[in-house]
């Protein structure tokens, strides 16, 4: 059942502050006068011309015309819905994070899931990477999580996510195919990518075709840095594990589907809460000392690469339950702005390259989408501690800011009560020592694309390796360059041969005598190969 306002959850009580009720009222304009007539425009008689004096007329359309905001670059099609997270036990031992030690009371939550490639308009269920968006409103301020369903990712340096988004999105001449991965430009991009075996793995993978939002894991993917109270750290993985189990689609279900339901996903989810069958997930932490950052066979900072569960297994230390779905998808879903360099103290960032790149890229998209700098202050938002610091103005501002000065150092205000000041016992970075040259270079430990690929393709069942090897046959068919599928059939060479025989027969290609396009193709863990590739 939907439940009504929840009195213990603060960020309900917030955004009820928010929230218009219309129920009994009479219609007016923005100015708040009175309107008795909406549907006839002021006119020079009635079969007369409309009359520029018309500011209802003006004011209706205006506002009209400028509904529309940029959809996200990426995730642009999602749903969302709020929530609670109750930790199960408090985790001092690794951290200090005040939401992390507190088994009293519940974080309140805001979740987004998403697809990647497709516009808001696209159907739930392509093939594609889900995205799995968490953000809790804890008494440090907000912390967001923004995962995936899939635990590993396509490349491992930020600088290449513009060329891997214009790969995978529909081509620019004539924007097809929307939603969908099967195309020459995508697959140009990943032969000539090798560091992407693991994730097409997933890719092509009953993984990415979810049967429900409430049915599949999600995975924050980088490595991150848990700091507890006497400052000692340990390298975490996030996991998010579904109640539900996870389950998937097959390929034809699929395509059945969104031809007949493109929202079967957001319908899913909004149904199931509606009926007061809520969503539950359990959050999982892998944690690794930090002494044992060099004790594994891949780098911890390669985000190609998981953790095994058999090495590292997952602990299960909270819940997340879904239980109220939006009042306005717009104002909401739509105005989220997540970033995973929101993170409270006891939570910190490691070296990961692109874990790095993100930090920089979510908030200077959100200017853009959002319209400026003051986009924090809208409802869905804000945190639900208050803010105070010294910044002003800009576009849309909303806040009504006390007092003379807005700098520090500050003398003048000494006499002025609403001096916002810096204090101690806030957020402080972790004292990582660093000492480096400056070089644009990838480190050596990161060149092993293959191993977990085939770790993965091994880990699946006689079924889920011919839905892979279908996917591949499937998505390769499409693609019209012979170059592309041959050297595509030589990444997939070095994976798994049986795999790429198969998908050769189903393509009626030969396996290639050399692996095609080698230059770009390192030798499975032979790092010096791929540094003469690199210098020629
Ligand atoms: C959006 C996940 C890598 C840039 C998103 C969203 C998710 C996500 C879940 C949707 C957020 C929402 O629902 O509002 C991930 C994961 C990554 C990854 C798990 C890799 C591990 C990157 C990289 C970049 C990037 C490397 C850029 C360098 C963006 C941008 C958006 C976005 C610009 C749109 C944000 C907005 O408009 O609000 N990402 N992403 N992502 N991501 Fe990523």
């Amino acid at each position: 059942k939907k439940l009504a306002a929840q009195p213990e959850n603060i960020k309900t009580e917030s955004l009820a502050q928010h929230t218009a009720d219309a129920a009994g009222e009479k219609m007016t304009t923005n100015t708040g006068l009175p309107v008795n007539d909406d549907q006839n425009s002021l006119k020079g008689g009635d079969r007369g011309p409309s009359l520029l004096e018309d500011f209802i007329l003006r004011e209706k359309i205006t506002h009209f015309d400028h509904e529309r905001i940029p959809e996200r670059v990426v995730h642009a099609r999602g749903s969302g819905a709020h929530g609670v997270f109750k930790l199960y036990k408090p985790l001092a031992e690794y951290t200090k994070a005040g939401f992390l030690n507190d088994t009293e009371n519940e974080t309140p939550v805001f979740v987004r899931f998403s697809t990647v490639a497709g516009s808001r308009g696209s159907t739930d269920l392509a093939r594609d990477v889900r995205g799995f968006a968490v953000r809790f409103y804890t008494q440090e301020g907000n912390f967001d999580l923004v995962g995936n369903n899939m635990p590993v990712f396509f490349i491992q340096d930020a600088i290449k996510f513009p060329d891997l988004i214009h790969a995978v999105k529909p081509e620019p001449d004539n924007e097809i195919p929307q939603a969908a991965s099967a195309h020459d430009t995508f697959w140009d991009f990943i032969s000539l990518t090798p560091e992407s075996a693991h994730m097409i793995m997933w890719a092509m993978s009953d993984r990415a075709l979810p049967r429900s939002y409430r049915m599949m894991e999600g995975f924050g993917v980088h490595t991150f840095r848990l700091i507890n109270a006497e400052g000692k750290a340990s390298f975490v993985k996030f996991h998010w594990k579904p109640l539900l189990g996870v389950h998937s689609v097959a390929w034809d279900e699929a395509q059945n589907i969104s031809g007949k339901d493109p929202d079967f996903h957001r319908r899913d989810l909004w149904d199931a809460i509606e009926a007061g069958a809520f969503a539950e997930y359990e959050l999982g932490l892998q944690i690794i000392p930090e002494e044992d950052e060099f004790k594994f066979g891949f780098d911890l900072l390669d985000a190609t690469k998981l953790v095994p569960e058999e090495l590292v297994p997952v602990q299960r230390v909270g819940k997340l339950t879904l239980n109220r779905n939006p009042d306005n998808f717009f104002a909401e879903t739509e105005q989220i702005a997540f970033h995973l360099g929101h993170i409270v103290p006891g939570i910190d960032f490691t070296n990961d390259p692109l874990l790095q790149g993100r930090l920089f890229s979510y908030t200077d998209t959100q200017l853009t989408r959002l319209g400026g700098p003051n986009f924090q202050e809208i409802p869905i938002n804000r945190p639900v501690v208050p803010v105070h610091n010294n910044q002003r103005d800009g576009f849309m501002r909303q806040t009504i800011n006390r007092g003379k000065t807005s700098y520090g150092p500050n003398a003048l205000g000494n006499n002025d009560p609403q001096q916002v000041k810096a204090a101690d016992g806030g957020f402080t970075s972790y004292q990582e020592r660093i000492e480096a040259r400056k070089v644009r270079a990838r480190s050596k430990s990161f060149f092993d694309h293959f191993s977990q690929a085939r770790l993965f393709f091994n880990s699946q069942s006689e079924p889920e390796k011919n839905h892979i090897t279908d996917a591949l046959s499937f998505e390769l068919g499409k693609v019209k360059m012979l170059a592309v599928r041959e050297r595509m059939l030589g990444l997939l060479m070095q994976i798994d041969k049986g795999l790429a025989t198969q998908v050769a027969y189903n393509l009626g290609m030969h396996l290639p005598k050399e692996i095609p396009g080698n230059r770009n193709i390192p030798a499975d863990g032979d790092p010096a190969a791929y540094q003469s590739v690199q210098a020629e």
